[in-house]
């Protein structure tokens, strides 16, 4: 047999690699990673993929793909080291999440994952996720985000003590988001003059509606806030926001669904005390379903209304 190996183009560059325990488990992802990158990806375990992001040469990989089950929650700190890895190389990171504890999903992402999907992949998932990974951060004028929304542009001064006003549907569909909405409106425009600042939180990570209703896009900025509340601070807190008619500060739900108990009581406490010092209402539109940090919105003492 004679040798073609000279006739042989370059073989394509590996764009992308998956990173994973045994990536056979995964076969939808296999599928979606040929349809997007053809031959262009490679797949590595986790300790070569350590080494291989160890190697100035990885820095030409557009993202990896972090495959994980629940058998993997073992090896969080080696899957934490190879998203630190990654992220030092400025290589995007995707988690791919069969059965991951919120919790887990939470610490992966505060490590610096950039996105994730839960598998089995729902179709077209992780197209999406390559396309917003893949738009170059663009560079804005002050007051406009990248979808060419209105972000507040007044600075964080946490000079307000504001009253926190928590909207809580006692079922489905009742209308609680709507009633947010309007409340939120009519104090922001309560006098023409002189308004009290108004802000809407959307804490519905799964169903969150707010951004619907007001016509705003989401961001992935909130994402960013939701995932890692230790590292945000006012500042950040008020970047992620959109305004509505210049004149209400909206921190929308999420562009992908979330678990609701993907942060703590602690970080939903973090997020009121950054919006009750910049504002002077805070209206929260809350799940309906009760959730371990709703007390934190909303203390026992408080609650009595439905009594
Ligand atoms: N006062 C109202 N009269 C008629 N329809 C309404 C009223 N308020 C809300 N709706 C409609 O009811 C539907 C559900 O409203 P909304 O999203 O505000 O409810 P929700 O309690 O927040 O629901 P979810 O449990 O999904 O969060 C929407 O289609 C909305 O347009
Ligand atoms: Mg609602």
């Amino acid at each position: 047999m004679s040798s073609t190996a000279t006739l042989q183009p370059d073989p394509a560059p590996i764009l992308a690699c998956t990173v994973s325990r045994d990536v056979q488990r995964f076969d939808l992802l296999i599928d979606d990673m040929e349809h997007e990158l053809g031959e262009a990806w490679g797949d590595l375990s986790f300790d070569d993929a350590l080494v291989f992001l160890r190697q100035p040469d990885s820095s030409s990989l557009q993202f990896i793909a972090i495959a994980v089950d629940s058998e993997d929650e073992t090896e969080l700190q080696k899957i934490g080291d190879v998203i630190k890895a990654a992220k030092a190389r400025k290589v995007k990171v995707v988690l791919i999440a069969n059965q991951i504890s919120p919790t887990v999903l939470h610490q992966m992402l505060k490590l610096g994952a950039d996105d994730f999907v839960p598998y089995p992949l729902p179709e077209g998932a992780l197209h999406d996720v390559l396309e917003r990974l893949r738009r170059p951060d663009p560079v804005m004028p002050a007051g406009f985000d990248a979808d060419g929304g209105v972000v507040p542009t007044f600075r964080a001064k946490g000079d307000r003590n504001g009253v926190i006003l928590p909207v809580h549907g006692m079922a489905g569909g009742v209308g609680a988001s709507t009633f947010a909405a309007n409340l939120a409106w009519e104090l922001a425009t309560i006098t023409p003059t002189d308004a009290p600042r108004v802000c809407i939180l959307d804490l519905d990570f799964q169903f969150g509606s707010i951004a619907t209703y007001l016509d705003l896009s989401r961001r992935e900025a909130v994402m960013e806030i939701l995932g890692d509340t230790a590292s945000a601070d006012s500042d950040s807190f008020l970047k992620s926001m959109l305004t509505f008619n210049d004149k209400l500060h909206v921190f929308t739900a999420p562009a992908d669904m979330l678990p609701l108990d993907i942060v703590t009581g602690e970080d939903i406490g973090r997020i009121l005390d950054m919006a009750q010092a910049n504002f002077d209402f805070v209206i929260i539109d809350m799940p309906s379903t009760v959730v371990a940090w709703t007390e934190t919105v909303i203390p026992p003492e408080s609650r009595g209304l439905h009594k």
